[in-house]
């Protein structure tokens, strides 16, 4: 029989198999978010312990957060009116509506190369990438530069992205202590050590999540001087760049002077403002400086000053082919943005982080059992638990579990950055919620510190 147009096709073979679960990627299965699943088992714990006979009940307490990196939660924290503008101005003109190149406005790039040009470190627009949000610069700046096969350096304790995305890749990650004895520097001679011929790109991340501190430019310099060595580019992760504070001050007041305890003002160096020869990729965005998260705008700037990232450069550009770039209306904005805000709203932000980071280090540092690392930049801080000393508690997630069942105190346990038994509290939430947090937190440890 002939097929004419109008003769339904009847299918001749018997299916070969019938639907069961769709399977999931590798790259999916392997995108794995510690943070995710360390507060999952967290949250777990607490159920447990709720539904436990003769478990703990839940207290009564108002929660109090001091676990969310986003400045916004609060309140407290806004930003300033001309950002608004600038990008109200933009959504009005409908001239922000369309795609843009996949690498970013022109105007919008050359905005970001003259807010961070520096002499020692020169920019154009052609050195600047726009991104989804810092998290996207990432992502691009890795991608482009590490394989399957090869090793990445990242610091521990680190920002958890680092690893999810190098893992879910095939890239091998090697983690480089920092030496909470020594304000969280990186242990120069472990750092060395870790790099072999299969080493990739090591990524710096300065000022510190999670751990608030800013590296000295000598520290900075010594860093360096292994990456020259060992012909070692680096991703510079300063998403916090700026965001920097003292701590002590010699009246011990929550209200005013900004200094370290060496009673010198600590300062942020661009890594890339520190040499000539490395080639760096420095990833930075709108997110937390601006504070706006939410927005997910970032950047990627190429320092790269003999030249010896020209694939690379093509490379990032193409892998931004895929999104076709972030959001063209905040990208329009960024010139207005980084024209019109003023100098004192990003210094009232850090001088209100520098009070907070004051008050919590007081309350926190006359705890039994409790170790305060003091801060001085980003928007956290670190706090070891002699773990030893708090009867029936065995870690910190265990630590961080019980302090939600019976204080309602969110703090990120170490084991969402790979460092068992301290915890991450951020430095936004308002001073009086702070304060009574610290509080609470005191009250806890009294109860389980035994020595
Ligand atoms: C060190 C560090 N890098 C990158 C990011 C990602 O920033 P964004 O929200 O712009 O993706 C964060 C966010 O918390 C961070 O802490």
């Amino acid at each position: 029989m002939t097929i004419s147009a109008t003769t339904p096709v009847q299918a001749t073979q018997p299916p070969t198999k019938t639907w069961s679960t769709v399977p999931v990627s590798t790259v999916a299965r392997s995108t794995v978010n510690p943070i995710r699943q360390v507060i999952e088992r967290l949250h777990k714990l607490v159920k447990d312990h709720q539904n436990a006979s003769g478990g703990v009940a839940l207290s009564t307490n108002e929660p109090i957060s001091l676990s969310i990196g986003d400045p916004t939660v609060f309140g407290n924290f806004k930003t300033h009116p001309e950002v608004n503008n600038a990008v109200r101005k933009q959504l009005d003109s409908f001239g922000a509506n369309g795609y843009g190149p996949s690498y970013g406005l022109l105007a919008a790039r050359e905005a970001v190369a003259r807010h961070c040009t520096t002499p020692a470190a020169p920019l154009t627009a052609g050195d600047v990438i726009l991104t989804s949000a810092c998290s996207g610069a990432l992502e691009i700046a890795l991608m482009c530069l590490a394989e399957a096969g090869q090793n990445i350096l990242i610091p521990r304790p680190g920002f958890s992205l680092y690893k999810m995305l190098a893992v879910a890749r095939g890239v091998e990650v090697r983690e480089y202590p920092l030496l909470p004895e020594r304000n969280w520097e990186i242990d120069i001679e472990a750092f060395s050590s870790l790099v072999d011929d299969r080493t990739a790109v090591a990524v710096i991340n300065n000022p510190s999540n999670p751990c608030g501190s800013v590296f000295t430019k000598t520290h900075l310099q010594d860093i360096l001087a292994v990456c020259e060595a060992r012909q070692l580019p680096v991703i510079a992760d300063e998403i916090y760049g700026d965001m920097v504070f003292g701590t002590s001050d010699a009246a011990g007041s929550d209200d005013e002077g900004s200094h370290d305890v060496s009673g010198i003002p600590p300062k942020f160096h661009p890594l890339a403002t520190l040499t000539a020869t490395v080639p760096i990729l420095t990833v930075g965005g709108l997110a937390k400086q601006w504070l706006v998260p939410g927005w997910r705008i970032g950047w990627i700037l190429i320092h790269d000053q003999r030249n010896l990232f020209s694939n690379v450069r093509q490379g990032l550009l193409d892998l931004t082919t895929t999104l076709l770039g972030p959001n063209t209306l905040i990208q329009a904005a960024l010139p207005d943005i980084f024209q019109n805000v003023p100098a004192s709203f990003y210094a009232d932000t850090t001088a209100q982080l520098a009070q907070h980071a004051r008050l919590a280090q007081r309350l926190l540092s006359q705890i039994p059992g409790l170790q305060v690392i003091v801060p001085q930049g980003a928007m956290y801080m670190m706090v070891g638990i002699h773990i030893q000393d708090f009867t029936g508690i065995r870690d910190d997630v265990e630590f961080a579990t019980r302090l939600i069942l019976e204080q309602r105190v969110e703090v990120l346990p170490g084991q969402c950055f790979d460092y068992p038994n301290y915890f991450r509290i951020v430095l936004a939430p308002p001073k009086d919620k702070l304060e009574e947090a610290c509080h609470r937190i005191a009250q806890f440890c009294a109860k389980y510190y035994q020595v």
